[in-house]
């Protein structure tokens, strides 16, 4: 038996889905740990695209156990048109699918507070993805959040639900001057939900550790990533959750000794969506490129992403965090042509330089970074399989990026497509 972590190492959107995907073939079980459906992870399959948010990727592959765990926020209208969405592409998913229990929901309250709250923030905007996941993550720690569970107990649910509106309406109605909503509506709403989600919704702590007890092999599929994570991450610029490894413990109820393996997944250049600092951030035409060869663009909200160098201050603060064992590099591709490359290896701040990721917003925002600068190469690392094949500037970048980070490449993404994948090191 094995585990391994799969967690983004930059601002998220890094590759994971493909890798999981991946991954999945030798694994029995993959299950999800925070966010909600903020994500997006896209997966090619012979030309076919899946874009999922909420439903772990292992589900595109038959026969294995995809969980959703208490750390995840779930927006019920939106799981339920996933599941549609994957049947209309031939994908069942009836067999194999759980949610926990003490999984916490989204209700209409939520995206429409995170509405008002961003909106009257103006220049202070966050750029949440709108799906209400700040707030439902607020009402989980402020104990009065609405579960999985409850919507199995309509009585339960109607008080819980009356409760808590009669908060939101004095806001919405007194400060945001926005037009109260009414119980009614979204009890009958969520209990035809509820109809429909009832038969996946279980223990899904005690199914995944007796999964591990039975000697399989489990992929903990992360969402976001670490500079995105609540407590380490560029606060207040970030998501509501812990991005980080130690969110596979919390959110699904497993053991951190059971965690075998961190696998952080890094793109060959970094990339953020939404407000905050972004110190090697690329705004110029070479930035541009970088997107649209990329195809950067949010697969959630659509929205450009901000395109720049690889950060080694945010990579090493991210080995540390997650306890890193190796990390895949993906889209190595998209720098294919380009005529040099730059690595950031320090920042420096009146007067100051520092090695290590500033926690202060301040330092982060008005830093400037330092850079090594490397040749780049004119070869196609496209669809390559093999690492002896990559151009040799390529070799030597990937090999600067695990001497700068301590920490070794195991795999390396060349494209899209599951085959187009260099395995240096197996997980499982
Ligand atoms: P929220 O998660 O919707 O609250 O958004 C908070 C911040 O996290 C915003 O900057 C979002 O753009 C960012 N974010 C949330 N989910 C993702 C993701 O899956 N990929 C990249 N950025 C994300």
């Amino acid at each position: 038996m094995s585990t391994v972590v799969i967690v983004g190492t930059q601002w998220g959107d890094e590759g994971k889905g493909k890798v999981v995907d991946v991954l999945t073939e030798k694994a029995a079980v993959v299950a999800r740990y925070q966010g909600g459906n903020n994500a997006g992870h896209t997966v090619v399959i012979k030309n076919e695209k899946y874009v999922l948010h909420l439903i772990p990727s292992g589900i595109l592959h038959k026969g294995k156990k995809c969980i959703i765990g208490n750390g995840v926020v779930i927006d019920p209208s939106a799981l339920i048109e996933e599941m549609d969405g994957l049947k209309e592409q031939g994908i069942d998913i009836d067999d194999n699918f759980l949610i926990s229990k003490s999984a916490h929901v989204i209700m209409p309250y939520h995206t429409a507070i995170e509405r008002e709250n961003e909106s009257r923030k103006g220049n202070n905007k966050i750029g949440t993805t709108g799906r209400g996941i700040g707030p439902s993550y607020t009402d989980k720690v402020a104990r009065h959040g609405i579960r999985m569970m409850d919507l199995l107990a309509p009585d339960l649910f109607r008080e819980k639900l009356a409760a808590n509106l009669d908060t939101v309406n004095f806001l919405l109605e007194n400060l945001y001057k926005a037009a109260p909503l009414k119980a009614e509506d979204i009890y009958s709403q969520y209990m035809k939900y509820a109809e429909r989600l009832s038969r996946y919704i279980a223990d899904t702590d005690v199914i995944i550790n007796r999964e591990m007890d039975e000697g399989r092999n489990v992929l903990f599929e992360g969402a976001q990533g670490t500079l995105l994570d609540i407590d380490h991450g560029t606060y207040p610029f970030v998501t509501s959750s812990n991005t980080i490894a130690g969110g596979a413990c919390t959110g699904l109820g497993v053991g951190p000794t059971r965690i075998d393996k961190v696998l952080g997944i890094t793109k060959a250049y970094t990339t953020r969506v939404g407000a905050g600092p972004f110190p090697t951030e690329l705004k110029d035409e070479l930035g541009e490129a970088i997107r649209q060869k990329g195809g950067e663009f949010g697969a959630t909200t659509g929205r450009p992403r901000r395109c720049g160098w690889l950060d080694m201050l945010v990579l090493r603060h991210a080995r540390r965090v997650n306890g890193l064992t190796g990390i895949a590099l993906t889209k190595l591709d998209i720098l294919d042509g380009l005529d040099t490359l730059k690595i950031c290896t320090g920042y420096t701040f009146e007067g100051r330089t520092y090695d290590d990721f500033p926690k202060e917003i301040d330092v982060l925002h008005r830093c400037e970074p330092v850079y090594e600068e490397m040749d780049g190469w004119k070869e196609s690392t496209l669809g390559i399989r093999d690492f002896d094949a990559l151009p040799a500037n390529a070799k030597r970048y990937i090999r600067r990026i695990e001497e700068l980070m301590g920490t070794e490449v195991q795999i390396i993404s060349t494209g899209q497509k599951r085959d187009e994948i260099v395995v240096l090191k197996e997980q499982f």
